[in-house]
């Protein structure tokens, strides 16, 4: 009886099966109760042995009757349902300061310009002076700069703007060339909804025998049509950098008709050219630097430049 139990059991392929398995031996009128209920009838010496032999036995069938049906049951942990629909696992994604930057390089990129990269931290030779910004300018005013302790000939801070590669650029290349410098730029700085203390830039810079502020006109032009997809209006404005003459700032106009400065740029002051050791009586070009978080706030619409740093995942997800 046992072994025929146990392979039924073994072999019921369904919980119904178990459960049929169950009723046969188990049950009020199963083979195994039924032959329990005849023991008392037995001698006494046959019933000391037969009794917890049949016991073990009940006992061994109810634990694998039980197995068995956990085997097919929903609680069981071994089970694996195929028909579940899968557990999705998140999958990650760029920043929108990335996708921003991204996007900056390509089309660029797709216009001739070279992408470079320099140091955040810079001297003050390359951050102001090499710049025609002298250390009596008041217009050293015009960053609040983050200066680095325990420095040699020139001190060092943490770049203010994305500029500083201009000259770096210049001192080991000949013109012509037009390149764009993307970076993290750093500004000693109270914060608020445009203001961070760190934040990113993009320089550019181009240079040959008769570059001018009308090849400008046209860069700026293809870059913004490429990066808002559509045209957009923009204007310059006469502003005042020390290391352009003429010096402009560049508006581009909304839905709701305001303008919204998004880039400095000018014609390459000569002070600049002579710092690297260009003549610049043989050369001239245009410079500009744009900020990225502007550009990322103004193309999705985002109200507070320092969302942007605080890695709230409600923000970032939404990109
Ligand atoms: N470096 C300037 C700033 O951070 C922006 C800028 C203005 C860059 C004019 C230029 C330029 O290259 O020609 O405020």
């Amino acid at each position: 009886m046992r072994e025929k139990a146990l392979k039924e059991i073994e072999s019921a392929n369904s919980l119904e099966k178990v459960e049929e398995a169950r009723v046969k031996y188990l049950g009020r009128s199963g083979e195994v109760s039924g032959f329990l209920r005849t023991i008392k009838d037995l001698p006494v010496e046959e019933r000391k042995t037969v009794g917890p032999e049949a016991n073990a036995l009940r006992k061994e069938l109810e634990e694998k009757i039980a197995e068995k049906k956990e085997s097919f049951s929903g609680s069981g942990k071994k089970t694996f349902d195929a028909t579940k629909p899968g557990k999705r696992t998140g999958r990650g994604h760029l920043h929108p300061l990335t996708i921003v930057d991204r996007d900056v390089r390509r089309i660029f990129s797709s216009l001739n310009f070279s992408v470079v990269e320099g140091p955040e931290m810079e001297t003050e030779y390359y951050n102001f002076d090499a710049l025609n910004i002298p250390g009596d300018h008041p217009a050293r005013d015009m960053w609040d700069t983050l200066w680095v302790k325990g420095s040699g000939e020139s001190r060092h801070l943490m770049r203010t703007h994305t500029s500083p590669m201009q000259i770096r650029y210049m001192e080991s290349h000949k013109a012509p060339f037009q390149i764009i410098v993307p970076g993290r730029t750093f500004r000693y700085e109270a914060t608020d909804a445009s203001h961070e203390i760190n934040f990113y830039q993009v320089e550019g810079l181009m240079v040959g025998p008769d570059v001018t502020l009308a090849n400008f006109k046209f860069i700026v032009e293809e870059f913004f049509g490429k990066f808002f997809r559509k045209d957009i209006e923009f204007r310059f404005r006469p502003s005042y950098f020390p290391f352009v003459e003429p010096g402009v700032e560049v508006d581009i106009r909304f839905g709701d008709g305001k303008w919204l400065e998004v880039m400095g740029a000018g014609m390459v002051h000569r002070n600049v050219f002579k710092s690297v050791k260009y003549d610049p009586e043989e050369v001239q070009g245009f410079a500009f630097g744009m900020g990225l978080d502007r550009l990322a706030m103004i193309k999705y619409g985002i109200p507070d430049i320092r969302m942007f740093y605080s890695g709230d995942v409600r923000f970032v997800d939404q990109f």
